[in-house]
């Protein structure tokens, strides 16, 4: 088969393109992960506002407990995921979500951004991490949690 040189050079260079797209894709690290986020934070974190917020949006799918409903939200309490990532990384995942196809992904199911509420600013996000932290402080295991390697 003759093949004509013309179209082969940019098929290479489209695989070749291709190829590399694919590799940047994979070695990006998953919302909430090594990225830095840029935060806006103003204030201290407050806990006990934060689980007022928690209650009214994101125990619908995880549960007032934090434990998770069936079929609707993780398990936050054991989560080693809340406890292998620092409060920023935490912000910043909970304001991205989880989409099913993240390697993270626990039920196959979309955690939304901001559990649902787009007017959560960095500050509101911030008091409900702190309130999920006192879930986490009441789980005796979790303080023996190595923290994860989960990205
Ligand atoms: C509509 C349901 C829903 C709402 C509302 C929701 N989540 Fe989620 N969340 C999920 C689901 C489902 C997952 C697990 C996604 C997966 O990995 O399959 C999840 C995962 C998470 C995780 C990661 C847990 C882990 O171990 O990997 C955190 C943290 C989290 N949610 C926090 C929150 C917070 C904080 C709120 C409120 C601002 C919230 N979620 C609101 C459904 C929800």
């Amino acid at each position: 088969m003759k093949v004509n040189p013309k179209i082969v050079a940019p098929l290479i260079a489209f695989g070749i393109a291709a190829g590399i797209a694919t590799i940047a894709k994979t070695v990006r690290p998953a919302a909430g992960g090594e990225v830095a986020v840029e935060l806006n934070l103003t204030r201290p974190a407050n806990a006990e506002r934060g689980a007022k917020l928690f209650d009214t949006s994101c125990a619908t799918c995880h549960g007032t407990s934090g434990r998770g409903m069936p079929h609707q939200g993780a398990n936050l309490r054991d989560s080693r995921f809340v406890a292998g990532h620092d409060d920023r990384k935490l912000i910043a995942f909970v304001r991205t979500g989880r989409t099913p196809d993240d390697p993270n992904s626990l039920m196959k199911l979309y955690m939304p951004a901001k559990g649902g509420v787009a007017s959560f600013s960095d500050n509101d996000l911030q008091d409900i991490v702190a309130h999920l932290r006192t879930f986490q402080k009441s789980d005796p295991r979790l303080a023996m949690a190595k923290p994860a390697t989960v990205q």
